[in-house]
This record gives C-alpha cells, sequence and structure tokens, in this order.
C-alpha cells in the first residue's frame, strides 16, 4: 500500500519521501567531474541564476565530488572577495537556511577567480594555468565546461582567444571541452550566422549547448511526457479534432533595467524566436523514433521547416505589435516603456508581439498557431491552450446554453500543471449544460517544488546531454522564420504606439488577430 500523500511545508518544500507518485524513483544523476568558466561572472545572470545553480545541485548531490568553479570577468576580484560574492548570490536567492557550512566550505575552496579582459591574451593564459592547477586539485579531470554569460557582442571574441590559449576541443584529447551560449545566439539572420561561423571554428556542434532556458522548465519538458508517455492524446493530435493553438508567455515585468539591451531586441527577439518557438515546435513535433537528444531535436527541425516565413505583404494581417503606455500593476504605478532608463522617447520596439503561423505538413495543414509575448501584461503567465473542434451535432443543453469547445491547457508557469476543459450536464430537472474543468496540477500531485531551469541545463551540459538544448540548424530556422516580422516592423514606424495600457491584456488589435485569445 502507497502511503498517504504528505503535506506541502509552509515554505513551499515537501515531504518528498512520502509522495506515493514518487515513491521508489532515483531522481538524481550525478554530473561527470569537470570545471565550469564562467565568462562574464560578475553579472546578473551569473549571480541571480546560476550561481544558485551550482550550490543548488550540490546540495541535492547530482554535482560531482571533484568539482572546480572558476569566474572570469572584467569587475576586480580576488579569489576570496568573489567566493564572498557567491556566498551573497546564494544567500539572496535560496531560502536563508538552505546554506550549510560545511557543504558551503567545500565548495568554496573550489572556487577561483581571474580579473579579465576578453581581449587580453594574457588573461586567457592565465585561465589556463588555473585550470591545470584546478584540475590536479581537485580531480575533475580534463573536462572543461566554458559558460558564456557574457553580452552577445564578445562570444566571437572569447571562443578566438580560448582556441589561442590551447583551451580549445582539440588540444584537450584528454578530457570534454564543452561551450554553453546564453541566448540570444545572434541578433538576426546573419549575425547568428556569422557567430556560428565563429563558434565552428573551435567547436563541433555536439559540444556546443545553446541555451534556451524555456526548455529546462520542468513543465516544458512535460509537454513529451504528456504527448508521448499517453495514448489519449497522440490519435486526436491534429486538424482532424483541433481548431486552433495559443502559445501564451505574458509577464508583468517591464524591461527593469535592460533598456540597452532591449531597444534593440524587441519582444520578437527576446522571446518569440526561442522560448515561444521551442513551445511550439514541442506540441506540434511527430512523435521522435527514440529519446536521443538527436532523433528529438531533429523533429523539432521539421516543424520549424514546415513553416513558410511570412511574405513582407502578409505581415500586418498575420501579426499585431504593441508598446506599453503607463499603467498599474499590483497596485502600483508603472512608466511607459518609452520613459523607461535608456529608451528612446520615440521608440519603435514593440514590448509586444503576437502572430498566427501555418505548420504545412499533414497533421497540421489551416490550423492557426497564434503566438503572444509582451511585457507589463495583466498577468505574468505561460501557457499553451489547445482548442477541439466545436461538436458536429448538437443534442444536450438548453437552448440558451452555449457549448464550449473543448480546450486542453498545458500550464507551464506560474501555475504548473495540465487542465482540461469540458461540458456536463447542471444537476436538476432541466438539461442545462455548462463547461467545468478537470485540473492536474505538480505542486499538489509530486509533493515537490520544480527545479529552476538552469539546474537541471547545467547539469545536462555536464552529463553531455543536449537534448534540451536548441541545434544550430532549429536556431538559424527560427530566425528565418521571424526575419519578414523584424524586417517589416524595424522599417515602418508604429504611429500607434504606445498603444497599450501596462497592467492590460494588450493592444486591441490582438482581438482582430484572434478573437479567441483566453483572458489574461
Ligand atoms: C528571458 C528574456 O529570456 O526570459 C526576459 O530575456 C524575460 O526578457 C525572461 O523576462 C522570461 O523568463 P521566465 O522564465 O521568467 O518566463
Amino acid at each position: 500500500m502507497a502511503k498517504a500523500v504528505s503535506a506541502t511545508r509552509a515554505d513551499g518544500a515537501a515531504h518528498a519521501a512520502v509522495n506515493p507518485l514518487r515513491e521508489g524513483l532515483q531522481s538524481n544523476r550525478v554530473a561527470d567531474p569537470g570545471t565550469i568558466v564562467f565568462f562574464g561572472a560578475s553579472g546578473d545572470l551569473f549571480k541571480r541564476m546560476l550561481m544558485p545553480a551550482v550550490y543548488s545541485l550540490r546540495l541535492k548531490d547530482i554535482l560531482p565530488a571533484n568539482f572546480g568553479l572558476i569566474g572570469f570577468a572584467r569587475t576586480a576580484y580576488s579569489d576570496e572577495q568573489f567566493r564572498d560574492y557567491c556566498k551573497e548570490a546564494v544567500e539572496q536567492s535560496l531560502q536563508p537556511d538552505a546554506i550549510k557550512d560545511s557543504l558551503w566550505n567545500d565548495l568554496a575552496q573550489r572556487i577561483g577567480y581571474v580579473t579579465a579582459d576578453f581581449n587580453n591574451a594574457e588573461h586567457f593564459a592565465e585561465l589556463k594555468r588555473r585550470l591545470d592547477d584546478y584540475e590536479k586539485r581537485f580531480g575533475a579531470g580534463k573536462n572543461r565546461l566554458f559558460y558564456l554569460a557574457t553580452p552577445p557582442s564578445v562570444f566571437p571574441k572569447i571562443v578566438e582567444q580560448l582556441k589561442n590559449a590551447g583551451l580549445d576541443p582539440a588540444s584537450n584529447p584528454n578530457g570534454w571541452s564543452r561551450l554553453i551560449v546564453e541566448k540570444p545566439f545572434g541578433t538576426d539572420l546573419a549575425s547568428a550566422r556569422a557567430l556560428q561561423t565563429e563558434v565552428e571554428k573551435v567547436f563541433t556542434e555536439n559540444q556546443v549547448y545553446r541555451i534556451d532556458h524555456y526548455l529546462g522548465k520542468e513543465t516544458v519538458q512535460d509537454i513529451m511526457a504528456l504527448r508521448f508517455a499517453n495514448t489519449i492524446f497522440e490519435p486526436i493530435w491534429s486538424r482532424n479534432y483541433i481548431q486552433s493553438v495559443q502559445i501564451t508567455a505574458a509577464e508583468t515585468l517591464g524591461i527593469e533595467q535592460r533598456g540597452a539591451y532591449y531597444e534593440n531586441a524587441g519582444a520578437i527577439r527576446d522571446m518569440i524566436q526561442n522560448h515561444v518557438l521551442n513551445l511550439l515546435a514541442l506540441v506540434a513535433m511527430e512523435p521522435p523514433a527514440s529519446s536521443d537528444a538527436d532523433a528529438i531535436r531533429n523533429e523539432k527541425y521539421k516543424v520549424f521547416s514546415a513553416i513558410e516565413p511570412p511574405a513582407p505583404e502578409q505581415i500586418f494581417q498575420m501579426s499585431v505589435r504593441g508598446q506599453y503606455r503607463a499603467g498599474t500593476i499590483g497596485g502600483q504605478k508603472v512608466v511607459a516603456y518609452r520613459s523607461e532608463p535608456d529608451v528612446r522617447p520615440d521608440s519603435n520596439t514593440e514590448t509586444y508581439a503576437a502572430l498566427r503561423l501555418y505548420i504545412n505538413s499533414w497533421r497540421w495543414a489551416g490550423v492557426p498557431f497564434f503566438l503572444r509575448s509582451g511585457k507589463r501584461l495583466a498577468r505574468k503567465v505561460s501557457e499553451i491552450a489547445i482548442t477541439f473542434n466545436p461538436i458536429p451535432h448538437r443534442l444536450f443543453g438548453e437552448k440558451s446554453d452555449t457549448i464550449e469547445q473543448n480546450v486542453l491547457v498545458i500550464k507551464i508557469q506560474p501555475d504548473e500543471g495540465v487542465s482540461i476543459r469540458f461540458n456536463a450536464k447542471v444537476p436538476g430537472q432541466k438539461n442545462h449544460i455548462r463547461s467545468v474543468t478537470m485540473d492536474f496540477n505538480y505542486g499538489t500531485g509530486f509533493g515537490v517544488k520544480s527545479a529552476p531551469a538552469y539546474e537541471r541545463l547545467l547539469a545536462d551540459a555536464m552529463r553531455g546531454d543536449a537534448t534540451l538544448f536548441t541545434r544550430w540548424d532549429a536556431v538559424q530556422r527560427a530566425w528565418e522564420i521571424v526575419m519578414p516580422l523584424l524586417d517589416v516592423w524595424q522599417s515602418t514606424k508604429d504611429r500607434s504606439f504606445p498603444n497599450y495600457a501596462s497592467g492590460s491584456d494588450g493592444p486591441e488589435a490582438a482581438h482582430a488577430l484572434n478573437p479567441g485569445w483566453r483572458a489574461l
């Protein structure tokens, strides 16, 4: 008999050991020994996401005992100062009681720092000496993971310097060398190709791990489980039963302190070209022949290759752009995009994008995929809603009843789960029909909080599992799909900007594109 499901503790953590849904599972896979070099270690991403992920992996015994970490960035730190900085990063992001002294002390002595200018070859020579030293001291072998957590403009330089310093894979026959590249991979098709040309001079494709952190989210990984570990969905997963697919990635956040970046990015580059298109690929792909990284990535690529990039003259029929004005979010007044720091007062950058794409395949021909993403919207929500065809013939329900279509919602965040909407008879003498939902929630179902995406991705890169990383062919194709939008939007000034209030559900025009958007 399974033991009773335990309650979730007040701090959100759960007594996982007694949850029957997880009983008997071995949940941790230890990563390979190795040293991670974080380029840009004094930056925001390292502090908020990467260092807490490293510590958490250590806490869960996923990080190997033979491990080293070297920060490599411009800000001047001694090893000691960098360790304090790392500790502060962990303390700020995890529960205060998560720091265990003995464990931290063991980790801290494996952490070092090189104050560096990416243009200075001598600093890369110093990095090599450090690596050699760490590898001897900590028994990490010659396994090296180079993490580019820097602005994209310096990616090519770092790769070139690695080669010149003898830190390229070809000079390291006794271990593996891998490169993690943060998004964005390029800022358009041409720059992505140029970057790829530089990267492949030094690293082969199977040594490159391109991050799209959405793929590390538990709920995103579950899309494949939902589709391919069940039999009930696949037979109806096509144009024969599905009327439309909606993918939403809405945020309440504005652009924070990232005006300089966002001005040149906008919603298409920041969210649609990567996160949202990856969700689309997972929903639309054919079942892969195996769970191999490449079997899965082949299928994802096929989806992208079946999407026809829109012709320039179609852009305004298949897309809507928006930019937020001032408004109120969660009771707080927030400023317009054009009043944010480092943003031009007449900016033409979109903070909202909605579009309709079609996939030209037997499975999906004619089914619209509606995608939308935006900042300063009413609610933070990422979800995929699959709307099924209406019933073919009405039998039930009183005249005044609306028979709603079935909808399957895959909830990515902040709610994590799956819900199905269907119709039921309202109890009573009459035949009233109402739609009801059946909900599954990960937190209560499995009694654990999902680990942050970066934990999974870092560990996978150390294990050499590329499944959750994007392959060059798919990245390139994703750029091809969005390029016509970028070109047309950039070359035509939107005179309606700003066209939605902060805290609203986006520009009015988005409803003309898809009257069926789910409310935020
Ligand atoms: C990043 C974008 O890739 O994803 C940010 O650059 C965005 O602008 C973030 O806020 C959203 O991620 P998440 O995990 O909060 O949905």
